[in-house]
This record gives structure tokens, C-alpha cells and sequence, in this order.
């Protein structure tokens, strides 16, 4: 694993931006692994920003999203299937069909589930995964206790998770307590893992994940087991980390980052 440490919260997401779009250059059909929340509604921006003014093209590449919450169409306004709408795919040359989510409203979501995981399989896995860090320590929605092994299921949200995602319902009543995500064995099975953890509140749970121990209790620490996996983080979300001295350095000083240093 390496820990990239950038001054702010919008140098993190140009740096995740700037790795994601060098990928899809070097490999135009990639499978890319999508991820949603906050933190990730400027790396779209960005990445929107680059297809505008660079033709960034997404045209041959299929993208799996980790998860989607039980009961919700994919039109309803407080789904991930209309997250990605509203800040990705209606803005780039993504076809929809090469597109996917798992479905919130399928009649059975275990079987659902099933299928999602195949449909992964079929695509012959996925290149690189963005993952975001929820505050229960969630990687998809990887709630405590997640075998570190689980394949793409069911999972009921934590208290937390439910108190924090809430706030992206118009009506937060109607926030579902369940959620279809790809499991942590889903998730370690990518080819490369890509983390953005931004601001002061993720601070804890960020140093549970990458310096603590793996357990699951936390599903992000899963992520040191991967051989592949770039954590991109800001000054606040890194202030709790006893290695950022070492992180830094690294940064600074490894020539793979050299053509990243204004970013
Ligand atoms: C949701 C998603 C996670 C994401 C998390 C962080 O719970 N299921 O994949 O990492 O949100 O969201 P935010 O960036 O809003 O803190």
C-alpha cells in the first residue's frame, strides 16, 4: 500500500482524477470500479472536466459501481443509479449499457446479488476500483463485520452510516436501511485499488484502516492486503497517521510520483 498526502481536499481529488484518466489512456476498454458519496462528487467533476476540454474517452470502458441501496429504483432520486447520472454518466460518451449498478428494486436481492457478482466475473474482473472510506469504516457498504471474504450480498447500514448518508435524501425518512455492495472479497479481487479519504472527520477511522490492525470490524483495513492499492489523502484526513512523515517522503522522492508534484 502506499499513502499519498496532499495539502487539500481538492488536490486529493486531482490527483485521484489525474491516476483514474491516466489509466483509461493507457488502457481504453478498462473495467473501472465506481464509487459514491461526497468526497467523489469532484473527481467526476474532474473527470467530466478533462473529457470536455482533453476528449478523455470513456467510449470502449464498462464501469461496475459497488453498491446500491434495497428498494430503490434506479430512477429514484435518492439512488446511486441516479448519483452517477447526475455527476457522470450523462456528462461523458460512457455508453449505458456498459454501465452498472446493482439493482435497488430487484424482487430478490440475494439473487440479485448473484448476479451482479457474475456480471463482474464476466466482464473478466475490474481494473482499478475507487473506493471512498465511510465513517463505520466501510469500503461499499462493508458494514462492521463483513467477512473479509464476502462476496457481493445484502447488508443492513450501520447507525452511523445511515445518520450520515441521510443528509443526500430529499426526504430522509426515506433513506432504505439496507444496502446491495460488493463484498470485501468482491473488492480485493480488483486489480488495483484506488482510496480517496478527505477532511478531519475521517481522521480515526483512516489510521484504524491503513496503520491499525486488519479486522472485520473495520472492512477499509481489508485494503493491507492488497498488492496494488494507492490511498490518496488531504493534510486533515491524514493528521491522525504515525507514518506521514515516511508517506511524504515517498511522495516526494519516488520517481513514479515526479510527474505529480503540482497536482
Ligand atoms: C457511502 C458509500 C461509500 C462511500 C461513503 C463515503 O456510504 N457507500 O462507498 O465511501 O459513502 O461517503 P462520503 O464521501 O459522503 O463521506
Amino acid at each position: 500500500m502506499e499513502v499519498i498526502i496532499r495539502p487539500d481536499a481538492e488536490s486529493a481529488a486531482r490527483l485521484t482524477a489525474r491516476l483514474i484518466a491516466r489509466a483509461v489512456r493507457q488502457k481504453p476498454d478498462l473495467v473501472l470500479g465506481l464509487a459514491t458519496g461526497r468526497t467523489m462528487e469532484r473527481v467526476y467533476a474532474l473527470l467530466v472536466d478533462m473529457h470536455r476540454a482533453d476528449g478523455l474517452d470513456f467510449s470502449r470502458c464498462r464501469t461496475f459501481n459497488l453498491d446500491e441501496y434495497v428498494g430503490l429504483s434506479p430512477d429514484d432520486p435518492g439512488s446511486y443509479h441516479e448519483y452517477m447520472r447526475r455527476h457522470f454518466f450523462s456528462k461523458v460518451n460512457l455508453d449505458p449499457a456498459r454501465a452498472h449498478l446493482p439493482d435497488g428494486s430487484a424482487p430478490d436481492p440475494d439473487a440479485e446479488s448473484r448476479r451482479y457478482e457474475a456480471s463482474i466475473r464476466a466482464a473478466g474482473g475490474i481494473d482499478l476500483q475507487l473506493l471512498g472510506l465511510g465513517r463505520s469504516g466501510h469500503i461499499g457498504f462493508n458494514e462492521p463485520l463483513s467477512a473479509l471474504q464476502s462476496r457481493t450480498r445484502v447488508k443492513c447500514l450501520t447507525e452511523i452510516t445511515i445518520r450520515e448518508n441521510q443528509t443526500q435524501f430529499p426526504d430522509p425518512s426515506r433513506m432504505p436501511r439496507r444496502a446491495i455492495t460488493m463484498g470485501v472479497g468482491t473488492i480485493l479481487e480488483c486489480r488495483r485499488l484506488l482510496m480517496l479519504v478527505t477532511g478531519e472527520a475521517k481522521a480515526d477511522v483512516l489510521a484504524r484502516a491503513v496503520e491499525g490492525p486488519i479486522t472485520a470490524m473495520i472492512s477499509a483495513s481489508a485494503i493491507q492486503l492488497h498488492p496494488a492499492c494507492t490511498v490518496i489523502v488531504d493534510e486533515a484526513a491524514a493528521s491522525k497517521l504515525e507514518g506521514q512523515n515516511y508517506y511524504r517522503w515517498i511522495f516526494r522522492t519516488e520517481p513514479e510520483w515526479r510527474e505529480f508534484q503540482d497536482v
